[in-house]
Formats: structure tokens, C-alpha cells, sequence
């Protein structure tokens, strides 16, 4: 038998394992191996009934992902064609789920007549967060089990439920005893059911998925829904689909499926959602970290500063259940800071986040200090005090003497030089830069900021404990602003000489939530605080280089006390969050156009567009070229998780091979053309850039 499938046959029974580790996706090689064996047990007149379970303990995550886009995807046997011949079968198949039944995975089981999970299993179909819809029968099959409003929601949220829930749901059966149990009750199960002389399918429960739903619920659902998905393909594709199976028989349904799964395959939105899937895996991957070099255990945590990023960060440990302390100055803002955590719970709490004996053991996990002394014994400190180079030395310099040795330093700095930090103690290989973004206990981003000296056991031990606390970390070296703020730079630079050249800052932030980003960039830095934007760039003229045409406007804007939001002014009026256009931020980029001799005139959007992105872009193959970033999809990551970078764009670096690197240099080359000195300043092209191009290559990469 194929090495990639168990097959033995005990009392009537063939118990079908898949063994393709580590996650039995069901590629080309397991649907052959598959169809074989279940073909073979349907010819064997000593087997009456079929088991199907994963060898290693694991069902199967799907569908596999490297196959779509390639000819392999829909090679024969494909995994409709295979499910349906063993729809059609007339020996009962029982599906063993073991760990986690994911996409094609859970429709292999919902092709079985009869599912058993083991306690905690995770069933689910996530195709919706590769731009996909189920395409497996998993639109059809799984409202006429459990209705169409439940798969409509299972499907949309493409988040997997846990096996009891499935249970109740009515996707799975039976749950076994425990995960050792599984495959003897999938077989006793098997042993009742030829007993029972059961049917191989059990009639559906719900012939009629749509039963109760109003006649217009879909068209409604669309509407209220659409704002939420804005460009995205895929839901609307899932809507379709889930109607098709309300109002058409079965096969009818499954060959419209089909239909839509291949149009969502070939689109640009599901090409760029799977090379997040694949990028989130390969930024865990440093090419110079042995997978098995030990890593330093971490029991214990402190955080100096208990403020807005400290009080966060903190959190983010006691949820994954490591006793974190707090230290700060005074006792007062040591309250503070402790009162803000408790009110965060307390929330978590009233909007059913959180269990209020999940409150309790989160907060008893988190404790405040006014004494060093009491750091002597944690593994890992992470300084969150004001940015200021010579505050966090000082710091630094007090934890090299209280801490102990292999104790891992971290700063969260956003902005300085890690190395200088570093420098100032006797061990600048247990430093390195873990910068956590605002809401640090709610974002996903950390940059995880590698300086000359650290470590590498440093680097890979906060890399995993990083994904310990839910975090995505991606590896940035040293340089003014890491990945992310760094790309920041030039974005924002031409988000304000597009205002003082003649757009109007909705206009241009306009532009960019059309691409479906989060937020303009002149929105952001309202939000953000153009005064914490006024003092960073302040502290750091020098690093960054700018010319006054670029800082002008926000010095301004920032010497009038309109620092955004929080003043409710900034480049917008702020009604209670509602922005509006202010027509002083328009007469004063008038004014600074004058006396700074820009030219003032109609700006369209694809100069909006093109200018902010590409300078985005350029900046981002700088950063690789300058190896402060690892790989390009690791850029991708921190812009996506970041800085609300639509994922179905793929991230900057994606989408700039979408667009086609010539175009984009292009067009650079077209602003330091057409800009006058402005563009002879700012619009040069990465050294990169121009090399990929020249060698006629379209994918981004160090060359
Ligand atoms: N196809 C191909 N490779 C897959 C895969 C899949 N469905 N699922 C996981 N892998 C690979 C990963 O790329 C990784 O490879 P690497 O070691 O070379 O980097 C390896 O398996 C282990 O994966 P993780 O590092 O993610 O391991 P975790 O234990 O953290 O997570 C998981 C396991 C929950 C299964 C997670 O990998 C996951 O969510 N996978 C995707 C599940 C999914 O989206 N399934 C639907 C596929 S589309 C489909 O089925 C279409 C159908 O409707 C027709
Ligand atoms: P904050 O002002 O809210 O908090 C700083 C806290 O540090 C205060 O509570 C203060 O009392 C305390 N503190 C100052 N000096 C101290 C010392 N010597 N010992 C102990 N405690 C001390 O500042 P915030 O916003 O939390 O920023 C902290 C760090 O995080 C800065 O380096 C900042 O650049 C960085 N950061 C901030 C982000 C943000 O959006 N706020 C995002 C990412 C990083």
C-alpha cells in the first residue's frame, strides 16, 4: 500500500489512515492514495464499513495550499471528485477526527455518513482567510447538516469551534472519551452502526437549508455586510454559494460551487492571502538559527514602566499565564498604571471576553515594584519607560547590576538605537528590541529588533516566546525606525507635500482607504498624536533627513496645538471621532506653499496613489537590500499586522509585484522627472529596485 495511507482491516472493518505529515493536506499524491484505499476496501467482501482517521493523530488541515494556483490544485483525482465517490459508496465511512478536521479536512468528514471527534478537537473551514471558499462540497454538505444561518457563520468567521461545540452544532456525532480512545470508539461506533444495519449516509437533517430564513435574508445580509468586507471577494463568493444551496438541489450546488471556488482560486486577492499564510510561517525562520539550539527558559517577566505600552504589555504575558512584574518610579503611577490593566479586564469581562475567574487569575499573575531588588530573580525584562536615549541607558545600566545572568534585556523603543542602549551594559548579547505597537495587548505585530551583539539564543528564544503570548513577531535589524516606522517615513513625507502641492488631506487619505487600507495616513497620525509625530521627528532631525517641505506642515499644525484626536484638531475637525475637512488646515498649506514656492494644482488619485505607495515600496526594498529586513514577505507582515495593510493586498512588497516592479520604478523615475527639486530629492530609486528590474525579475528579493 502507498506510504501515505495505514490500511488494515480488522472484523469487517478497514481502518483507513492518512499519513502525510505534519498536517495531512490532502495534495495530489493523498486523494490517489486515498481514493485507493477506500476503492479497495468498497471491492473487499470482508469489509462491511470504512474508518477513516489520521495515522499521526491528526485528521487533516485541508486542502494543500501550495497546490492552488498550479495544475496540481484540480489534478485527478481533485478533492470534490474524490468526495463524491465516497458520498456514493454503500459502506457506512466513519470519520475519526483527531486534533483538527480544517477546509477540505472537515469536508472529507462531511462526506462520511457518521463523525466522531476526540475532546478539543478543532473543526472548522478557514478558506475564507486565503480568499477562498470552501470548495469541497463544504457550501452544500454542511447547511443541509447543521442550516444555512449556522454555516453561514462558521464559514464567514472561517474560525474553527472546538469539538463539543461541534457536537451541538450537529457536525460531529459523538465525541470519544478522550484522544487515546478515538479510534477503538470510531470502530465500536462503525460496530453499532452495521448492527443497526444503518444506512451509509444518514438522511440530512435539514433538506431544506434555508428553512425559517426570510425570502430576502441574503440580498439583506449583503447590504448590512458589505461596508465591513469592502473589496473583498470571498464572502460574497461564500453569500453566493450558501444561496445557491438554499435554493438548488444538491448536485445543482456543488457543480456552482465549483464555479466559485475557481474563480476565488484565480484571484489576485487569494494569491495574496496565500503568501500571507505561507509568509507568517517562514518570518519563525531565521536562516541562521539552528531549529534545535536550546533556548533560555522564561518563568518569570518584569516591565519597567507601568504606562500606556508597559500596562499593555504586561497584560499580554498574564493572559498566556506567566507571572509578569511591574516596575515603575512612583507608587502613584505604579496605580495607575495597575488600575488602567484592571479596568481593561474588567471590560474584557463585561463585553463576555472573559470568564471573571479568568479576571482573577490574570490579575493575581501581575504584580507592581518600586525596588530593582525585586527583578533579581525574572528571565526577561522589557523597558517601556519615555522614549529617551539617555532615560532608558539609565535603566539599562541599573538592570545590568540587579539582574541575573541570562536574564534576556528588552526595550520597546520604537525609535532609538538599539545598539547604543545595549552598550551601556557589560552584556550586549542579552539585549535586543521587542517592540510591541499600541494597543500592546491587542495588536499582533512585534517587531523583534536583532542588534549587532544579541545573542542568537536571545533572538530565537523571544522569537517563540513571542508566539507563546499571541504574538506575530517579525526579525527587523537596527536602523531609525525598524521595518515599519522607517516605511512610515517616506509614506507620510508624501502624504503631506501632496496637501501642500494642492490635495485636500481627505482627498489623499481617501485614495488609500480605497485600496481598503485601515486608515489614511493623515487620519492615522491624528490618531496617533501629531504631537508624539512633532517630537520623534524633533529627536531625530538629523537621522532623518528632512527637507521643509516635508516637516513643515506638521511642525505647524503642531505648533498650533492641533495634535489630532485627542484635541479634536488635527489635518481633520473631530466631532466625536466623526472627521471632517477644515478648511484653516487648507488655507494654511496655501500659506506654506507660498512661502515655500510649491506650485499649487489639481492632484488626481492616481498621483495620490502612486507617490505615497511607491515611495512606501521603495523605501521597503531598501530595507531589504540593506538586510534590515530578513525577506520581503517579513516587510509584507509588519505593514499588514502593523499598520492596517489590507492582507487580500498581500502586504507593500506584494503588491508591488502585482503592480510590476518596471511599472513602479516607472513611475518613481516619472516624480524626480517631473517634481523639480523636490522629486530629484526624494523620488530615487532603491539600488534594488533598479537591479531587479534591469535582470527582469518580478518577485522581490535580496540580489
Ligand atoms: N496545506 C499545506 N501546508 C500546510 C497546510 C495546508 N493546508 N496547513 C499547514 N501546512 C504546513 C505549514 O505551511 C507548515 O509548513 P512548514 O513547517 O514547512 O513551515 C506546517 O504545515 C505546520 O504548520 P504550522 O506551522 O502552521 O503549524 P501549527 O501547528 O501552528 O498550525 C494548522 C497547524 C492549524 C493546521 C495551521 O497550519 C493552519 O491553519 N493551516 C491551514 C488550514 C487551512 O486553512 N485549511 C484550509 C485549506 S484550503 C481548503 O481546504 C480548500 C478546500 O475547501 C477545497
Ligand atoms: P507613557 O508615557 O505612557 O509611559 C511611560 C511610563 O514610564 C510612565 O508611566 C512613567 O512613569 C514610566 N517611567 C519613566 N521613567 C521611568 C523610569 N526611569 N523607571 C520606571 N518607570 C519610568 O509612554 P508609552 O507610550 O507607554 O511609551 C513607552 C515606550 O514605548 C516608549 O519608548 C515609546 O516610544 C514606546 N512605544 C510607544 C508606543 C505608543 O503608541 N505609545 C508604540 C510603541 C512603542
Amino acid at each position: 500500500m502507498n506510504p501515505l495511507i495505514h490500511y488494515h482491516v480488522d472484523a469487517e472493518l478497514a481502518l483507513i489512515g492518512l499519513a502525510r505529515p505534519p498536517v495531512n493536506a490532502l495534495g495530489q499524491p493523498l486523494r490517489a492514495a486515498l481514493l485507493e484505499a477506500c476503492e479497495q476496501a468498497q471491492a473487499d467482501p470482508a469489509v462491511r464499513a470504512i474508518v477513516l482517521y489520521g495515522a499521526n493523530g491528526l485528521f487533516s488541515a485541508g486542502a494543500d495550499i501550495s497546490e492552488f494556483g498550479t495544475q496540481a490544485s484540480c489534478a485527478a483525482p481533485d478533492l470534490p471528485g474524490l468526495l463524491q465517490r465516497l458520498t456514493s459508496m454503500d459502506k457506512p465511512l466513519v470519520a475519526a477526527l483527531g486534533k483538527l478536521a480544517l477546509g477540505g479536512g472537515l469536508e472529507l468528514a462531511l462526506a462520511c455518513g457518521y463523525r466522531i471527534g476526540e475532546p478539543g478537537t478543532r473543526v472548522g473551514l478557514p478558506e475564507i482567510n486565503l480568499g477562498l471558499l470552501p470548495g469541497a462540497g463544504g457550501t452544500q454538505r454542511l447547511p443541509r447538516l447543521i442550516g444555512a444561518r449556522q454555516a453561514l457563520d462558521l464559514i464567514l468567521a472561517g474560525t474553527p469551534v472546538n469539538s463539543e461545540t461541534a457536537l451541538r452544532l450537529g457536525i460531529l456525532d459523538r465525541v470519544a472519551k478522550h484522544a487515546d480512545a478515538l479510534l477503538d470508539e470510531a470502530c465500536a461506533f462503525a460496530r453499532e452502526l452495521l448492527g443497526d444495519r444503518a444506512a451509509a449516509r444518514p438522511d440530512v437533517p435539514y433538506p431544506d437549508p434555508a428553512g425559517g430564513l426570510p425570502d430576502d435574508f441574503f440580498e439583506h445580509f449583503l447590504e448590512a455586510n458589505a461596508p465591513r468586507w469592502k473589496s473583498r471577494l470571498a464572502p460574497r463568493l461564500v453569500l453566493d454559494a450558501l444561496q445557491a444551496a438554499c435554493r438548488w438541489p444538491l448536485t445543482e450546488g456543488l457543480a456552482h460551487e465549483q464555479v466559485l471556488f475557481k474563480q476565488a482560486e484565480d484571484s489576485r486577492q487569494s494569491a495574496a492571502l496565500r503568501h500571507v499564510f505561507f509568509a507568517e510561517r517562514e518570518a519563525a525562520k531565521v536562516p541562521w538559527i539552528e531549529a534545535d539550539l536550546p533556548l533560555r527558559p522564561i518563568c518569570k517577566v518584569a516591565v519597567i514602566g507601568a504606562g500606556t505600552m508597559g500596562g499593555g504589555i504586561a497584560m499580554n504575558f498574564a493572559n498566556a499565564g506567566i507571572p509578569v512584574i511591574l516596575l515603575e518610579r512612583q507608587q502613584d503611577a505604579l496605580d495607575r498604571g495597575i488600575a488602567q490593566i484592571n479596568r481593561n479586564y474588567a471590560n474584557s469581562v463585561k463585553r463576555g471576553k472573559l470568564a471573571p475567574e479568568q479576571l482573577e487569575q490574570r490579575t493575581t499573575l501581575i504584580s507592581g515594584t518600586l525596588d530593582y531588588a525585586d527583578l533579581r530573580d525574572v528571565d526577561l525584562v522589557i523597558e517601556a519607560v519615555f522614549e529617551k536615549l539617555e532615560i532608558k541607558q539609565e535603566v539599562f545600566r541599573t538592570l545590568d547590576e540587579v539582574c541575573k545572568p541570562g536574564a534576556i534585556l528588552a526595550t520597546n523603543t520604537s525609535s532609538l538605537d538599539v545598539d547604543r542602549i545595549a552598550a551601556v551594559t557589560s552584556r550586549p548579547h542579552d539585549v535586543i528590541g521587542l517592540h510591541f505597537f499600541s494597543p500592546a495587548n491587542v495588536m499582533r505585530l512585534l517587531e523583534v529588533v536583532n542588534g549587532r551583539q544579541t545573542a542568537a539564543d536571545v533572538l530565537a528564544t523571544t522569537l517563540k516566546l513571542g508566539r507563546t503570548i499571541g504574538k506575530l513577531p517579525v526579525v527587523s535589524g537596527v536602523c531609525f525606525g525598524f521595518i515599519g516606522n522607517r516605511m512610515l517615513e517616506p509614506y507620510a513625507r508624501e502624504a503631506h507635500r501632496l496637501v501642500l502641492e494642492g490635495a485636500s488631506p481627505a482627498q489623499v487619505d481617501n485614495v488609500l482607504t480605497g485600496l481598503d487600507l485601515n486608515m489614511g495616513v493623515l487620519s492615522m497620525l491624528d490618531l496617533a498624536g501629531i504631537d508624539v509625530n512633532f517630537l520623534v521627528r524633533d529627536a531625530n532631525r538629523t537621522a532623518i533627513n528632512h527637507d521643509d517641505s516635508y516637516c513643515r506642515l506638521g511642525d505647524e499644525l503642531y505648533a498650533l496645538g492641533r495634535y489630532g484626536q485627542k484635541t479634536g484638531r488635527g489635518f481633520y475637525l473631530y466631532d466625536d471621532r466623526e472627521r471632517q475637512e477644515d478648511y484653516e488646515v487648507i488655507a494654511l498649506a496655501e500659506r506654506l506653499a507660498g512661502e515655500l514656492h510649491i506650485p499649487r494644482r489639481p492632484i488626481d488619485a492616481q498621483e495620490i496613489h502612486d507617490r505615497c505607495l511607491f515611495m512606501l515600496i521603495n523605501e521597503g526594498i531598501q530595507l531589504l537590500d540593506e538586510g534590515i529586513a530578513l525577506r520581503a514577505s517579513d516587510i509584507d507582515l509588519v505593514w499588514i499586522n502593523g499598520y492596517g495593510f489590507p492582507a487580500h493586498l498581500g502586504g507593500p512588497m506584494h503588491y508591488a509585484e502585482q503592480l510590476g516592479l518596471d511599472k513602479v520604478l516607472r513611475g518613481i523615475e516619472h516624480y524626480r522627472q517631473t517634481l523639480g527639486a523636490y522629486g530629484e530629492m526624494w523620488f530615487q530609486p532603491a539600488p534594488l529596485l533598479a537591479r531587479l528590474v534591469a535582470a527582469g525579475k518580478t518577485r522581490i528579493e535580496r540580489f
